[in-house]
């Protein structure tokens, strides 16, 4: 497994790769890898010649108060777990070489960053939607892997690559779970053992939840009024927001309709966390 450094190393690998007509697929972290990151390396490594694995923990998409200082660090673990996956590259850029001093650059999605974790976290999307944009630009993949954890981040980045006519497939994958059902995310390890014991009621009030809807239960302000009564049984839960939404455009739904998404995100202590179902209705 090459370790590409900077920039210009990074777009040699992609044009040597593409000049052999290899399908190159990027898998964008920001290291802190885990078994769901690790399952999204191993799909691409099913689906493509060359799988880079980018790990750069991005300082514009934190917010003030959040946690870019205390963001669990360990490349050589990272480069040792991603190369056992299946990457044949680690992108490990600095924080200057992505925003130089002269950078002014920021997109901007207008809808889609208003809903759910967009409405506590002002700017953050834009973050994103702007970081992944330049490592798309950078690696030149064909194929770039996503989770439906961040399920409000995945639907940005696909609706910015349509919007830019940008030529990648945006693959969604699914969430990995610990074995009571909470999702893993680099953010589990900071929850001390209570607090990572109470965090299981998240999948179970979201899993009580779609049973509700799926026995027939299936107004939106009821479902929300139950996910939002489960997730508060846990006094060691306060919660952001509960909500019941689109899963395309992501507005909170006021009627129902085959498809409704789950969508939580909590804090348990200082740590945030977010969690979301997909409800298919027969
Ligand atoms: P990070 O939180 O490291 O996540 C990297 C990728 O792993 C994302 O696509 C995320 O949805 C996916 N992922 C995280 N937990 C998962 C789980 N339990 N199951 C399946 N996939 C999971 O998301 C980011 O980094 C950043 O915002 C980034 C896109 C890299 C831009 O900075």
């Amino acid at each position: 497994m090459k370790k590409l450094e900077n920039i210009e190393k990074m777009q040699q690998f992609s044009f040597q790769a593409r000049k052999k007509s290899h399908i190159i697929g990027l898998v964008p972290t920001m290291g802190a890898l885990h078994q769901g990151h690790l399952s999204l390396i191993q799909a691409a490594r099913q689906e493509c010649h060359e799988v880079v694995v980018s790990i750069f923990v991005n300082p514009t998409q934190f917010g003030e108060n959040e946690d870019y200082e205390r963001y669990p660090r360990d490349w050589n673990q990272d480069c040792s777990l991603a190369a056992a996956a299946g990457a044949t590259a680690v992108f490990l850029p600095s924080a200057s070489d992505i925003y130089p001093p002269s950078y002014q650059t920021t997109l901007h999605l207008d809808s889609l960053t208003q809903h759910l974790c967009g409405a506590h976290r002002p700017g953050h999307f834009d973050a994103v939607a702007t970081v992944v944009c330049k490592l798309l630009n950078i690696v030149a993949p064909h194929r770039a892997y996503f989770g439906q954890k961040d399920v409000q981040q995945l639907r940005v980045i696909q609706q910015m690559t349509a919007d830019l006519n940008m030529n990648v497939g945006i693959v969604p994958m699914p969430t990995l779970r610990e074995s009571d059902g909470l999702a893993m995310s680099s953010r589990n390890a900071y929850l001390s053992p209570s607090e990572r014991l109470a965090a299981g009621i998240i999948y179970q009030a979201l899993l009580t939840t779609e049973q509700a809807a799926q026995a027939g239960e299936t107004s939106p302000l009821i479902l929300q009024q139950l996910l939002l009564s489960h997730l508060v049984s846990e006094p060691l839960v306060h919660v952001e927001y509960a909500a019941v939404a689109d899963p395309v455009t992501l507005t909170p739904l006021e009627q129902q309709q085959s498809s409704m998404l789950l969508a939580v995100a909590v804090r348990i202590g200082d740590t945030r966390l977010i969690d979301n179902l997909l409800i298919n209705l027969p």
